[in-house]
């Protein structure tokens, strides 16, 4: 039964956490979130998807299941509910999910300690693959589930406004993970006067950011490198029609080493598919309905890109912080 609650019990496999965000709805987060998982786990792991669109959860309709009796909402209102209860059965082998938080008036705006409390129970999990599937825009709860993994995967869609919201995703990323890695009083005062300017930030680029850093700590700055450097974040263009649409994605990791001054590893691009529809109005997954979909397969590729895995980022360089002013248009090359 396709609800049944799992109780499973504790091993020690390395789990892998990989978040699927960026900035903008609609681009195809939750569809690559399913597709992604039936494929690893079509491959023998086991994986588990959580859905953390805490606002408007929806994995359970991509996989064709009615909404679920139990979810993440459990779990925060009733502290005796421990993580494994809520972990349901998919229909399909190897996959579990545990669902979204539903009907909870509020509860996209989860408290500190709520937080701390799903993030620490997400690490314990054993399973090979965890894929967090989280909603839109920038807020701390989505930043933070996308810093806690060990790969964070952000979703473009070719329009210019899902780009332009994928550009802040990432500077409010960097912004957030820098805030929290650095001890110093004065150096965090400086980032959070920074992000709280009028109008966007006053950094414009992490490199100025770095430059106000270096004034005040002038040995911070290597450090804050080889911490950025640890960050693991790929990208992929979702719903691409043309051929230049199918550019952007290489364009975008270039611009974010020159401006962010980190590696993008551009994973590829999917393929806008009607099929994807036709699947969803028959609830079915993608791949149940149509495995040989263009974009299915160009998902299956890109899965087989991520299971030799995680090589450390490359970093940045002093002779690359030259401070730029950056506009949604540079990011987009
Ligand atoms: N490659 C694609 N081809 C066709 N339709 C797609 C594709 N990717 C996503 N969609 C459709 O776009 C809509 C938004 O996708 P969804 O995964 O819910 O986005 P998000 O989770 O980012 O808000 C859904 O109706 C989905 O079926
Ligand atoms: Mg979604």
């Amino acid at each position: 039964m396709a609800e049944e609650v799992l109780i499973r019990k504790r091993r020690t496999v390395e789990n892998h956490i990989l978040a699927i965000g960026g900035g903008k709805g609609g681009t195809g987060k939750s569809l690559i979130t399913v597709s992604m998982g039936i494929c690893l786990a079509n491959r023998g792991n086991e994986v588990l998807l959580i859905d953390a669109d805490l606002g408007t959860a929806n994995l359970h309709t991509f996989l064709g299941l009615e909404p679920p009796r139990t979810g993440l909402s459990d779990f925060l209102t009733k502290k005796k509910t421990g993580i494994d209860s809520i972990i349901i059965k998919t229909g399909i082998n190897n996959l579990k999910l545990i669902s979204g938080a539903q009907d909870i008036i509020g509860i996209a705006n989860l408290s500190y300690g709520q937080k701390v409390r799903i993030l620490g129970n997400i690490k314990k999990l054993d399973y090979r693959y965890i894929l967090i599937d989280l909603g839109p825009g920038t807020s701390f709860n989505i930043l933070d589930f996308f810093l806690i993994s060990h790969c964070g995967i952000l979703i473009t869609s070719p329009e210019p406004t899902s780009i332009e919201n994928t550009y802040r995703f990432t500077r409010s990323l960097l912004f957030r993970y820098l805030r929290k890695i650095i001890s110093q009083k004065v150096v965090r005062s400086l980032i959070d006067k920074g992000v709280m300017q009028r109008g966007g930030h006053k950094f414009h680029s992490v490199f100025d950011l770095l430059e106000a850093i270096e004034k005040i700590e002038p040995e911070l700055g290597d450090t804050i490198a080889r911490y950025l450097s640890s960050l693991d974040i790929k990208l992929i263009v979702n719903q691409t029609r043309t051929t230049r649409d199918r550019a952007i994605g290489q364009k975008m990791a270039m611009a974010a080493r020159k401006y962010f001054g980190i590696p993008i590893d551009f994973l590829g691009n999917i393929s806008y598919d009607s099929n994807v529809r036709k699947g969803l109005l028959q609830k079915k997954p993608l791949m149940a309905y149509f495995p040989h979909s263009k974009a299915f397969q160009e998902i299956t590729e890109i899965c087989q890109r991520i299971l030799p895995r995680y090589q450390l980022g490359l970093g940045f360089s002093a002779d690359q912080r030259s401070s730029n002013q950056i506009s949604g248009d540079q990011w987009r090359g």
